[in-house]
């Protein structure tokens, strides 16, 4: 996110235009906790984790009352548009306040889980899938050292799109996500063929909403169809939403935050800036607010065939 703000800073900055960074989103906006910014203010943030700007829920922001309050803090401060980098909650009200107040939004994507639809890839999702897959890289020394079997759960909230390339690129043998049916009696039968087929350590990635029930759920029931195995549970949890971004990350936040303050100076509102197929593109908040992104079924397909 840090990236993504030092990009709206300096685009803004470049084309001469004033720029404020809001403490703590719609709940600062509503205090009227704004920061006047210039260049130096982002310098030394692009390979920082987290956001300098903080981030919060506002549940205020969902009342009129509050909106009223946040608009009236905008005009104070002479703010004409917002740059709001979030997912489907933070566009909502956007939409929910430009209707209201006329006050025009540019979002930028911005979520580990890459479930929004308008962009092939979200702000801190390739660090997030790196992160884990390097968790899994060195739980895998143990699962092999020990002939263990591991339960490995990654976030993710209602997708899988954390789970999949962290199955494929970690070399796991199963993958259950919330978008495909898997019952656990299915990954008992991948499993036991594996082990008969003289392979001794396993992993088996689980998205956190994973419809089949959590980690541990599935674990208990492998561990009592399949006594023979040794197995463990591992949630590698919050570490997947920090540290450094990769450059990935940087680069596509950069180009979003460029996109955003150029889309506000051209008039748009309630779009999102993304990449999709490569190319810049700006999707209304209504689509990637109530579309949703597809997972791409072949990739199920790769996990099986290599983890024959
Ligand atoms: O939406 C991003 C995300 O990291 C999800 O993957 C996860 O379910 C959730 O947020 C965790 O939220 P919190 O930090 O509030 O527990």
């Amino acid at each position: 996110m840090n990236a993504c703000v030092r990009a709206v800073v300096r685009a803004a900055v470049y084309h001469g235009i004033e720029v404020y960074g809001i403490m703590r989103g719609y709940s600062g906006m509503i205090k009227g906790e704004f920061v006047r910014m210039d260049s130096a203010s982002v310098s030394n943030t692009v390979q920082r984790g987290g956001t300098i700007l903080k981030s919060a829920r506002s549940q205020k922001f969902t009342t009129k009352e509050g909106r009223q309050q946040a608009f009236d803090q905008l005009v104070n401060h002479g703010i004409e548009g917002l740059v709001a980098i979030g997912g489907n909650g933070t566009f909502t009200g956007a939409s929910i306040f430009e209707h209201e107040f006329g006050i025009p939004t540019v979002g930028a994507p911005g979520t580990i889980d890459n479930d929004l639809y308008g962009t092939d890839y979200t702000i801190g999702y390739d660090t997030a899938v790196n992160t884990a897959l390097e968790a899994i890289d060195k739980i895998r020394d143990t699962a092999d050292s020990h002939d263990r079997c591991f339960f490995v759960e990654v976030m993710g909230r209602d997708s899988g799109y954390i789970a999949i390339p962290c199955a494929i690129g970690g070399g796991a043998e199963i993958v259950m996500v919330p978008e495909t049916a898997m019952s656990v009696d299915a990954v008992i039968d991948t499993l036991q063929n594996s082990y008969s087929r003289h392979k001794t350590s396993f992993i088996v990635i689980v998205a956190e909403g994973e419809e089949e029930g959590n980690v541990h759920k599935v674990a208990r029931r492998v561990k009592e169809a399949l006594p023979q195995l040794d197995t463990r549970v591992t949630i590698v949890g919050h570490i997947q939403r920090g540290g450094s971004p990769t450059a990935a990350d940087r680069l596509l936040a950069s180009q979003l935050g460029i996109a955003a303050v150029e889309g506000l100076m051209n008039g748009m509102k309630n779009v999102m800036a993304g990449i999709v197929d490569r190319k810049l593109m700006y999707t209304p908040f209504q689509d990637t607010i109530y579309k949703r992104k597809v997972i791409n079924q072949s990739f199920m397909r790769m996990v099986e065939i290599l983890s024959v």
